[in-house]
């Protein structure tokens, strides 16, 4: 049976940390699919369509890696899909508490699936889409941390009226 692996996240916005997770992830499994979870922060800085769009364009050389969009219990969006795995990034020791919290809690709701933690390549190991975004409102570069669509996306939205 063909490995069908989702990994989800908000992506508000992709990272070069989530491209590595996710080409990883492309080399591991069957296929992947990047899920975007709705409503995950109350303003966030680029539109669900948005998100869905980057990502799409990143990934579109990519065959096996798919982009989605869930709301509500992801275990119940994995077995919609017919997943088998979860898969997520682990940056540092301060995200293994709350991951194994998750992974746990998943693996009560739904016994069948298997959360799969990867590590990103250590240049990546700092970034997230928090800090992406404080910097680059800030004014600091964010060149090499972000796919160059995700610099321009910035650009675009922080730096219009600047
Ligand atoms: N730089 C990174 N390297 C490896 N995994 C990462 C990286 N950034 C995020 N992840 C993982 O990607 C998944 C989705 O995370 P999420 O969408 O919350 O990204 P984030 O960068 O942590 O965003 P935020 O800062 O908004 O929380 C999580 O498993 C998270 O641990
Ligand atoms: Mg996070």
């Amino acid at each position: 049976m063909a490995t069908l692996a989702v990994y989800p996240g908000s992506f508000d916005p992709l990272t070069n940390g989530h491209v590595d997770i996710i080409l990883r992830g492309a080399r591991l499994f069957d296929r992947i699919v990047v899920a975007i979870l709705l409503n995950a922060e109350k303003s966030p800085l680029f539109s669900m369509d948005e998100r869905v769009e980057i990502a799409r364009e990143v990934f579109k050389a990519q065959s096996n890696v798919e982009v989605d969009t869930f709301d509500g219990l992801l275990v119940d969006y994995v077995a919609r899909r017919h997943a088998q795995v979860i898969v997520r990034g682990l940056r540092a020791v301060s995200d293994f508490e709350f991951e194994f919290q998750m992974a746990l809690m998943n693996r009560r709701l739904d016994a069948r699936i298997e959360t799969i933690f990867m590590m990103p390549a250590e240049q990546y190991t700092y970034i997230s889409s928090r800090l992406i975004k404080e910097v680059f409102t800030l004014g600091g570069r964010v060149h090499g941390l972000v796919p160059e669509l995700v610099e321009a996306r910035l650009q675009l939205k922080v730096r219009r009226d600047a």
